[in-house]
């Protein structure tokens, strides 16, 4: 057995150096849904390339239809018996900031305060993936074995739907082949509750657009004649869900599969003081579907949100008129066996019945992901949950989760392999919110893990 002891202690003295190099990792504004970035995506993956160059990984920056792919590989020896393949996957690309008003200090320069290093990205998902950077970095920077050989593959596109990874997957399938997928890109509930997560929710976008009179008009001099389109999306969006707190979508729930009674009582056993969850969010009450508690609802049933909503004056002041349009950003939360296409075409149907007359309804739809489901029974998932107790100290829960990550189906579907999705985010993190952050022990104990697990997954 190879010892890891120097790789542990290696990890501790660098700690600072660390964190320095990940406030680097921030500074880049990759903000993928924006036009404006692509040339901080790009310089972004050139500074993740030179990070993995610098640790010893062999390197590729493989431009794609989108923004460009980090190959980085570990050196592979060649002699002695073949080990299994792992690839790490993780994400440069970081959410829009705005409002950038609601920011303590400006999102892409890193600020340490306590514990906590804040930026937009720092947990979402930069420091996550530099957490198993620096893991490698330290059994290649003391000469300690690697029990498994590893390819890295960090994308530009996550927070948009991840297109050109599943296209680059498809064209370099038989180079990934592998024995499994490894991703810190989820949460735990406290810190003292390290998490392995079996299920993700899917997702399907929408940007619908009412179109009214073909300018604004003096609501004075025309209003009453016209139909204000801000006022006709309104009243569609209403009927959107019930009192019952349910998607109103006529066949939505038809492929929802029902929580097994295991699962409903493992969900039960999370940690979770709803009072506390209301003052966190600062929220009078909660909501959401009757019948089911906060946990399940925000794991495992779907919903529909809506994300943004324009239409008309937003400035400073009143202005008369009658908008000539009103949009709206929908995405609804998908879980097993609910899936996208067909979703988004329920959802149009419908649209179009509560349409009236009185304007003219454009919808586009976009990215599209499928829910995720995996039991956490395979060798694998017990190796993870035992490198999950060694990193970090405590005993590791095991959880659904309400985000997404769109790739891990095409990884399961091209390449025939299941994701271990080991989060290092805290439910304060502010993921997609103002004044992000990213806990230094997590950052910490998320390498001690990430260090233990190549042990254990070289050793099944
Ligand atoms: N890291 C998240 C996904 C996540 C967060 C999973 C928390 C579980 C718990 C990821 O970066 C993300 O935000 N994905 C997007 C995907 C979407 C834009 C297609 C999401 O879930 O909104
Ligand atoms: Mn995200």
């Amino acid at each position: 057995m190879s010892d890891i002891q120097p790789v542990l202690d290696y990890l501790k003295t660098n700690q600072q150096r660390f964190v320095a190099e990940l406030c680097d990792y921030i500074r880049f504004p990759s903000v993928s849904a924006q036009p404006q970035h692509r040339g901080d995506l790009q310089a972004c993956a050139e500074w993740v390339i030179a990070q993995a160059r610098s640790i010893g990984l062999e390197t590729r920056l493989c431009p794609s239809a989108g923004n460009p792919i980090v190959l980085a590989k570990t050196p592979r020896l060649g002699n002695g018996k073949p080990k299994p393949h792992y690839l790490v996957y993780g994400h440069y690309d970081v959410q829009p900031p705005e409002p950038f008003e609601l920011w303590k200090t400006p999102p892409f320069e890193p600020r340490i305060e306590g514990r906590s290093l804040f930026g937009r990205g720092s947990c979402d998902n930069k420091g996550q993936n530099l957490a198993h950077l620096k893991a490698v970095e330290a059994y290649l920077k003391t000469g300690s074995e690697l029990p498994c050989d590893l390819t890295f593959v960090i994308e530009g596109e996550e927070e948009v739907g991840s297109k050109s990874l599943a296209t680059f997957l498809e064209k370099h399938q038989a180079e990934l082949e592998c024995d499994g997928i490894v991703i810190s890109d989820t949460g735990m509930p406290t810190r003292d509750h390290p998490a392995l997560t079996y299920a993700l929710r899917g997702i399907a976008a929408f940007e619908i657009t009412l179109h009214g009179p073909n300018r604004d008009l003096h609501s004075g001099v025309f209003g009453g004649t016209v139909d204000n389109p801000a006022m006709a999306l309104c009243e569609i969006l209403a009927k959107l869900r019930d009192k019952n707190g349910r998607v109103a979508i006529p066949g939505f729930y038809d492929d929802v599969k029902k929580l097994s009674a295991f699962e409903r009582k493992e969900f039960a056993r999370l940690p979770f003081k709803e009072k506390e969850y209301r003052n966190f969010l600062g929220v009078p009450k909660l909501f959401g579907e009757r019948g089911f508690s906060a946990l399940e609802q925000r794991a495992a049933r779907p919903t529909l949100e809506i994300n943004g909503l324009t239409s008309g004056y937003q400035g400073e002041g009143s202005k008369t008129i009658v908008p000539a349009y009103a949009r709206v950003k929908i995405t609804t939360r998908l879980v097993p066996d609910q899936h996208p296409d067909k979703i988004i075409k329920l959802f149009r149907k419908h649209l179009q019945k509560l349409c009236p007359p009185t304007v003219r309804m454009e919808i586009v739809s976009g990215h599209g992901a499928e829910p995720y489901l995996v039991p956490p029974t395979s060798p694998g998932a017990a190796a993870a949950l035992r490198a999950i107790q060694l990193g970090f100290g405590k005993k590791p829960v095991l959880m659904r989760e309400g985000g997404s990550i769109p790739i891990v189906n095409q990884f399961k579907r091209i390449l025939g392999v299941d994701a271990l999705l080991i989060g290092l985010a805290l439910p304060d993190d502010n993921a997609h919110s103002p004044n992000e952050k990213f806990d230094l022990d997590c950052f910490a104990k998320g390498q001690l893990m990430a260090a233990h697990l190549w042990q254990e997954l070289g050793r099944l």
